[in-house]
């Protein structure tokens, strides 16, 4: 664990069941971040609710009060201020950021994608896997950069497509584990093991080389701990 815990708010648009599994993740002490703040651009997002019952600070900019995305995102740029934040995690937040924003948090902003990214960037990934036929599909955690779902990815996590699969049913077991994911990416982010170098993610300081970096980095604990086959085999960074 780092000395100090980094401070972490979420920007979502809607559920925010992957808001409320990095909340879950960071009331573990030994976690690296706290998260001190979400905020939404929709006032009806249902995951506002839960960060309120979890006494996690919440603020709407909603999209409606600014004239254009840039205004917004300055708006938003003024919330994180108030949080504090140190870090970003996006979270089923529907917006395209605007460039400034994203160049003012790159290497300090990252996002979970829904699909096993270069592939299936955008919406409806589980339909597209199905439609291409797609074996494994899966969920990615990425540094966000001004182009759409396209920075340079911290981690994976696959699951098999199974042949009586429907979207709904993969959708289910890839958010299953999208909320395993995404806390084990934040972590290695806010300890400084995930680090972004130009285009490149950088895994691990230098100095754990000397400790097997691969293995430290490469083996998250839930991994580990959930030792079948098809986990040890699918999951990846
Ligand atoms: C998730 O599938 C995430 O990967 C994508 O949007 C969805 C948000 O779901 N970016 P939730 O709001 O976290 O439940």
């Amino acid at each position: 664990m780092t000395d100090k815990r980094k401070r972490v708010a979420v920007l979502i648009s809607g559920r925010g069941s992957n808001m409320a599994a990095l909340i879950a993740a960071a009331k573990e002490p030994a976690y690296p971040a706290e998260i001190c703040g979400v905020v939404s651009d929709n006032t009806e997002a249902a995951g506002l609710a839960v960060a309120a019952a979890n006494g996690v600070p919440c603020k709407v900019v909603a999209r409606r009060d600014f004239a254009d995305r840039q205004a917004h995102d300055s708006a938003i740029d003024a919330a994180l201020a108030g949080f504090k934040a140190e870090f970003v995690a996006l979270a089923g937040y529907m917006r395209l950021l605007s460039a400034p924003f994203v160049r003012k948090w790159q290497g300090r902003m990252i996002n979970i994608h829904p699909a096993l990214l270069p592939s299936f960037k955008g919406l409806d990934t589980h339909r597209r896997a199905l439609d291409a036929g797609c074996r494994i599909h899966g969920c990615t955690v990425h540094f966000v950069t001004p182009e759409m779902d396209d920075g340079p990815i911290i981690a994976q996590a696959a699951v098999p497509v199974l042949t009586d699969d429907t979207e709904e049913s993969l959708a289910s077991r890839v958010l299953k584990l999208e909320h395993k994911l995404y806390p084990v990416a934040l972590a290695l982010l806010c300890d400084g093991k995930a680090r972004m170098e130009g285009d490149c993610t950088v895994l691990a300081p230098a100095g754990l080389q000397e400790r097997n970096a691969a293995q430290f980095v490469m083996a998250p604990e839930f991994a580990s701990a959930e030792r079948s086959l098809e986990d040890l085999a699918r999951f990846t960074p």
